[in-house]
């Protein structure tokens, strides 16, 4: 007879990162936990947003200018597979994939994401999408499952990480990936990265605090997602959604700002107490100009190659290659 093993929330690592951000001097809780299934959808409905421009910015420049990215890797390189780091639902990717293939019928798509729900939609969708596309679904962390791919194929690699998902790492963690995407690759492989750039700074601020509060939510959701997860006692309504953007350094910052003196405790055992006005900093959404762009390649083993605007030029995707 076989016993399921009863795994207590705090054993997890959402728990004890949870703990130690609450702990810390100020504040934080790590913008990976907004993304369980409620998180999920309302990134989605952030997505649609009128303020949240990023989305459209980058679906423009793959919709009009595939062909040319595709064009500008294969002047080089004939023969190599796609891998995209934190695939989603492709809808993106989905344009360039089929100039891809319209060039050369035979490469892999390795589309990676940490959720296994979504590789297993991939699987099933993007087939009527782009007929005749070779997939290999890989679920798990971005560089494990980088390496794996270098595994399965020995072909240079394609490797998209679009979105600005760049953007949600400190200048230091976004060095470190950088350079380990870099290490996992070989000299002439090629890196399409998703830019979100400097512009007005209310522009941006907007982005993440739209009228409808969607954004909102979406911050308050992690709160409910520890209440949820952690058995927690978070009074949602005691807390406000605060972002910030300060333009000197292209940092978007949102905040949860406890309104009372108060306590929470989690899991009946773990007590955690707030000041007024104290914050929990829960995301960071950094905004790069194109310099800093330039120079973060030349620190981290890349060469720029190109650069594919939207019309307003306020994001960007850059081809980089392996030096
Ligand atoms: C996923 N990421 C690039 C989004 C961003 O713009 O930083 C997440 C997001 N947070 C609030 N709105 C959107």
């Amino acid at each position: 007879m076989q016993f399921a093993t009863v795994s207590k929330s705090t054993t997890t690592k959402f728990y004890k990162d949870v703990l130690n951000g609450l702990q810390s001097s100020p504040k934080r809780l790590d913008s990976k936990y907004f993304y369980d299934d409620i998180g999920d959808e309302l990134f989605q409905q952030i997505m649609n947003c009128d303020e949240y421009y990023l989305t459209g910015c980058e679906m423009e420049i793959l919709k009009t200018q595939s062909a040319d990215i595709a064009s500008t890797v294969f002047a080089s390189e004939k023969n190599f597979d796609v891998v995209e780091l934190g695939a989603g639902d492709c809808s993106k990717s989905v344009y360039l994939l089929r100039q891809i293939l319209r060039r050369n019928k035979s490469f892999t798509f390795f589309p990676v994401d940490i959720s296994k729900h979504v590789i297993d939609l991939i699987k099933e969708e993007l087939p009527k999408k782009v007929r005749g596309l070779n997939i290999y679904g890989l679920n798990g962390e971005y560089m494990e499952m980088l390496k794996k791919a270098n595994q399965l194929s020995a072909k240079r690699k394609l490797v998209l990480f679009m979105g600005s998902n760049i953007g949600n790492m400190n200048y230091e963690q976004s060095l470190a990936f950088c350079k380990e995407v870099r290490n996992s690759l070989k000299t002439g492989d090629y890196l399409l990265i998703g830019f979100d750039l400097k512009k007005d700074p209310q522009i941006i601020l907007n982005a993440y605090n739209d009228k409808k509060g969607i954004t909102r939510e979406f911050n308050l959701n992690l709160l409910r997602r520890i209440n949820r997860e952690l058995n927690a006692d978070f009074v949602i309504e005691n807390f406000k959604h605060f972002p910030v953007y300060n333009p000197e350094n292209g940092e978007c910052k949102s905040y949860l700002v406890s309104m009372c003196k108060q306590q929470v405790t989690i899991d009946d055992t773990d007590l955690i107490e707030l000041e007024e006005n104290e914050t929990i900093h829960t995301e960071i959404s950094t905004k790069y100009s194109i310099e800093q762009i330039n120079k973060m390649a030349g620190l981290t083993g890349f060469t720029e190659v190109e650069y594919f605007y939207d019309e307003k030029e306020w994001f960007v995707d850059v081809l980089w290659k392996c030096g």
